[in-house]
Parts: structure tokens; sequence; C-alpha cells
């Protein structure tokens, strides 16, 4: 979390960083800040509490006209989200910005100030700031200072340092978060990725963990943890890779949800031959489906909810056991791994920082690693013996959508190719299974009918205190990602639970204030929902009804209101019922006056545990 940007320009810089800071808003917006040497080489800083606006208010105020600056977006880690505690940190001799958590910074603090040292915020920060200053204080130059300091750090971390007096020197280091560093002509850039560099250059070098840069406007000299200079090669990103508008959609939320049939059907051109109705993946696999005993599956939020939905696919259609874990419990689990089995990732970004640990840990344990990312230049991606990208485009919106159903496409057809792998689909399986496929892109499409019907249950919903959400089989876990959505974006307090749980504990809530909105296609589950449903009833729940025209006539209750959605095989439903569950999130969220693209205290790229 937390977007760094550096700029070593040739006039000055700070709109630069601030658009660079823009595109990098995904991970954070709690404050911003800009710091640039002026004339004769003095630091100076401008920052403001909340979104960038209000940072270029002030810059707007009081210009800044520095060739050579850093900037940062924050989400708070260490400290409230003020200005007090917005970044860049400094002192009389640097400037810092930091993604991450310095983990040691408690004895680091009370080192420094056992020698004097007064701190200024009460962030972790500071404290790089304030270690650099005291090597060079020392006498030291600032790339001997930071050498110095690195190794005392613990925890992950990147941070950019500008340093007093020091015009044609910028400092970057990786431990743990992405940082990129961008090759101009002349210029040069750090940003903790690639899309915050594209506007200025498509060359890129991304740093490798433990390594930390040099950069002056001719060039970088990179080194690894132990001080020795390494080679990294610049890469070419593809123009376009970053492009992303939000057209005539209010929202990109808006524009993301109706750009599913789209990319779903992207996605699916990639891992299906239409002619020969087939699956064929992008990848030669490391491994090989049949022989594998079992399989894990690790994810954080709306990803993870992905890999639950998968796990009933991957058991069912190929016989696989799967076991599936949060990644932030799976990597601390330290569960045993047989050697040579599959470890599958699943992740938007490619950076989520818990994800990445359990990926290191699964491959320690020599497992084989598959990611699906949707960022194919991410560090998860780079890590993957195999990657199944998803191609859902940049993703803008904070809350997932279209990486979620493309997330879901790539991961069926994983099964499916894991089915024919292991001879527990037939031929004519499979073609029955990618006619559906190649069929959901319109059925998506058709879905949107339903969005009138579900814009008129904002006043209901947005009233509500608490929601519930309730599905079985595979819809157990969309009505997980449900009640993720609508607390994420309208802050309404909203549960998901397995609709067989509900007499376990959760009916106990259930009166006439209650929204319960129940994910019930028609399938071999329906019967056993609908006893749930009376449970309900009976307690005056008000019920909102997710399902096709079959399973309404067979329900034929009273409901708050029944959403109809096209029909669609029970296998493929999930990727299908994803749409109402984001677009109920979205209404509710926008009828609140709820800022449904950045809601509050979330971020993107979630690169801190
Ligand atoms: C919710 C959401 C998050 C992410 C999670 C994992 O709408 O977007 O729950 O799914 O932070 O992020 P990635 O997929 O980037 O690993």
């Amino acid at each position: 979390m937390c977007g760094i940007v550096g700029i070593l320009g040739k006039s000055a810089v700070a709109t630069q960083i601030v658009d660079a800071l823009k595109r990098l808003e995904y991970r954070g917006y709690d404050s911003a800040g800009v710091a640039t040497l002026e004339d004769g080489g003095r630091l100076e800083r401008r920052r403001a509490e909340g979104k960038l606006g209000n940072l270029e208010v002030k810059l707007s105020e009081a210009p800044l006209s520095g060739a050579i600056g850093i900037g940062h977006t924050r989400w708070a880690t260490h400290g409230r989200p003020n200005e007090r505690n917005a970044h860049p940190h400094a002192t009389e001799k640097l400037a810092v910005v930091h993604n991450g958590i310095i983990e040691n910074f408690r004895e680091l603090k009370e080192e420094l100030q056992a020698e004097g040292v007064r701190f200024e915020t009460e962030t972790d920060t500071e404290i790089v700031a304030q270690l650099v200053t005291k090597e060079i204080l020392k006498g030291k130059s600032p790339v001997e200072a930071v050498a110095g300091v690195l190794p005392r750090l613990r925890g992950a971390f990147a941070l950019a340092f500008l340093f007093a007096g020091e015009e044609d020197q910028l400092i970057g280091a990786r431990h743990g978060p992405p940082l990129a560093i961008g090759h101009g002509e002349g210029e040069m850039y750090l940003g903790s990725d690639a899309v915050a560099l594209a506007p200025f250059t498509d060359e890129v070098t991304y740093l490798e963990d433990g390594d930390w840069a040099v950069l002056s406007r001719h060039g970088v000299q990179i080194r690894d943890l132990k001080g020795r200079p390494v080679e990294r090669k610049p890469q070419r990103i593809p123009s376009g890779t970053f492009m992303a508008e939000k057209g005539n959609h209010r929202h990109f939320m808006a524009k993301e949800i109706y750009e599913q049939p789209e990319v779903v059907g992207r996605t699916l051109a990639h891992y299906v031959d239409f002619a020969t109705g087939r699956v064929k993946l992008p990848a030669t696999l490391p491994f090989d489906f049949k022989t594998l005993k079992r399989m894990s599956i690790s994810a954080c939020g709306t990803a993870y909810y992905a890999g639950l939905i998968a796990k009933y696919w991957f058991e069912r259609l190929a016989r696989l056991p799967v076991e599936i874990d949060v990644a932030s419990e799976f990597r601390y689990r330290e569960p045993p791994m047989d050697e040579g089995e599959l470890a599958l990732f699943v992740s938007q970004s490619g950076e989520t920082a818990d994800t990445l640990a359990s990926l290191r840990y699964a491959k320690a344990q020599g497992q084989h690693i598959l990611s699906v990312v949707n960022v194919q230049t991410s560090t998860m991606a780079r890590e993957s013996a195999a990657i199944a990208p998803t191609l859902a485009g940049t993703e803008v919106g904070v809350a997932s959508t279209k990486a979620f159903t493309c997330q879901l496409t790539v991961l069926l057809c994983l099964a499916i190719a894991a089915g024919r792998a292991r001879g527990t689909l037939s031929d004519k399986d499979e073609a029955e299974l990618v006619d559906e496929l190649i069929r959901l892109p319109g059925l998506m499409a058709e879905a949107f009918k339903v969005e009138p019907r579900i814009e008129a249950l904002n006043r209901d919903l947005a009233r509500a205190t608490d929601v519930l959400y309730l599905g079985r089989g595979t819809s157990y876990p969309l009505a997980l990602e449900g009640a993720l959505k609508l607390k994420e974006i309208s802050y309404i307090h909203a549960e998901g639970y397995a609709a067989g749980e509900l007499k376990h504990g959760p009916i106990a809530l259930i009166d006439e204030d209650l929204p319960v909105i129940v994910i019930a296609p028609h399938d071999h589950l329906l019967e056993k929902t609908v006893s749930n449903m009376q449970e309900v009833a009976a307690r005056g729940g008000k019920i909102v009804l997710v399902t096709d025209a079959r399973g309404a006539e067979e329900i034929g209750m009273d409901t708050l209101a029944t959403i109809v959605m096209p029909t669609a095989s029970p296998t493929v439903a999930p990727i299908l019922y994803a749409l109402p569950i984001q677009l109920i999130a979205y209404h509710t969220a926008v009828f609140m006056g709820k800022d449904v693209d950045q809601p509050r205290n979330l971020a993107k790229s979630v690169t801190v545990e």
C-alpha cells in the first residue's frame, strides 16, 4: 500500500509527480505529499491530508519549481492520516517516502530518542529519515549512509530518498513491496509500479527483492542486499497496457461491471479453442494434473472467494482434493505439503503481501507454483513457475469486479483441463462445458436487464444496518463475496453464510428489519435452500431472491424482490450471478452517496500484511 514516485527531470517536476501519484491512488488516499529541491538544493515539501486534490490545491497556492523530487500517496499504517504524518518525511538533510512497514521501528526509535533525537510524527518512516541523517552528520555520503542503514531495517518496505544539495541523485530501495525504475532521455524515474511511470517512459527495470538503486539523470546503478553491483534487465511495457478511462460511466466500478461480458469473452478466447470446443491452456504447465494427489489454493479477499468457488469445480469436475485458505492464515499456519503437488495462487494485483509470502512458502515446500494473476508484470507473476493470466485489463475501482469474473473463468477452464487430464471428464462433458462457457458473455450482457429491479431496492437496503447473504454450493462463496462488496463500498454491515448454517446461530438475527439476500439459481440444491428461505420468512425476514425463471416458479414465495436472471447451467452460474451481487452493492452505495471507486480505509493493492 502507499504509492511512491521519484523524478529526476529537466524542469519543474511537481506536476509530473502529482500525475504519477494519481495513477497510484489505488494504493491509498489518506494523504499525499511532494518534496523537491529548490534553488541551491534546498529541500521543500507540500503535504495535505486526504485525496490528491487537496495536495493540488496546496501546490497551486505555493508552487514548487525543483527539477528533482519525490512524492507519496498514503494508506495509513503507523499514525493517523493527517498532514503531520503525511510523507515525505524530512530532516534538514533529506526527504524520504515509504511504502510498507518498518517492523523494528520501536527499538530504533528508542535508540534515537536516547541520543536526543526528537520526532515530529507518529510514523515508522521518520525513523528511516533520522537514521540516515545521523549517518550523514557523521560525514558519510548519501550512498554510504543509506548502505549503512538498510541492513538495520526489518519488515517489508520500498523507499525513495531525496538529499539536500544533491541535485542529480535519488536513491530507491526495495525490500518486499515492488519498486520500478523508469528510463527516460536525460531523465530518470522511480515508481511503485510501471503504471505510475507509463506517461513518461515505456522502458522499465524492476528491482528484485533486496535491491537498492542510485539514480542520476544519466543512468542507474543497482546493488543487491549485500551491496554488490548487479545487472537488472530493462523491459519494454507495450503501449496502452495501463490505459483506463471511465468512458460514459459515472464510476470506474460501473464501467468495470459493464465491461464483464467483453473481458470474460476475451479471457475465454485465450483458454478455449472455439473451433474444436476444447479448453486450451495458454502455457505448458510444469506439472501433470493426472498425477496430482491434491492441490492447495490461497488468496485474499475477493480473489479468495474465487478460489473457494474453484474448490467446488476442481473437486467435482476433476475429483482433485483441494485445500484452501486465506493467504494471511496459510503463510503462518505453515501447513505440511507433500513435494511435487500443486499450489495455486489467485491475485488481481499479483502484489498482495500475504499471497506472495504464501507463494514463497509453498515454493520452499517443493510445490509447483501456478498463479492466476491479472497484472502480468507483477512480482507473483515473475516468481511463479507458470501463470494463467486473466485478461480483465486494468481494474481501477478498489472493489474488485471484472477481475473476479475473469478469475472464475480461468479457474473453471483449469478445472476442466484437470478433469480431462484425470479422466473424470469425457470429450462430451468437456464439449458441453465449453459450450456453456462460450454462451456466458451473451448471458452476462442479458443479465444487465435486471438492473432497474436492483436499483429499486436502494432505499430498503440503504436503511438496513445489517444485511445477510445466503447461498449453497458455489452460491455460498458468492454470498460471501456479496457481503464483502456491500460492506466495502456502502459501509453497511453484511455477512455471508452457507444457507444450511443459518439455523446454527445467525437465524437469531432475523427480524423485519433484516434484508436477507438469497442466491439460488435452479440447481440440485434449490429445494434445500427453499427450506432455509421458509425459515427466514417465518420469522419476518425480508427476502431478496436472486434466481432464474425456473427457480422463481418453483420457489413461488412472497419476497421483497425476486431478481430473475437468464438461465445458465449450474456450473457457470456463479460467474453470471456475480453481476447482480456487484450491482446490488454498487447501487446501494451510490444511493447513499458513498465514494464507490475509493471507499474509505481501503487500497487496491495490499502490499502490507
Ligand atoms: C475486494 C477486493 C479485495 C482483493 C484482495 C486481494 O473487492 O478487491 O478483497 O480481492 O485485496 O487482492 P489481489 O487480488 O490483488 O491479491
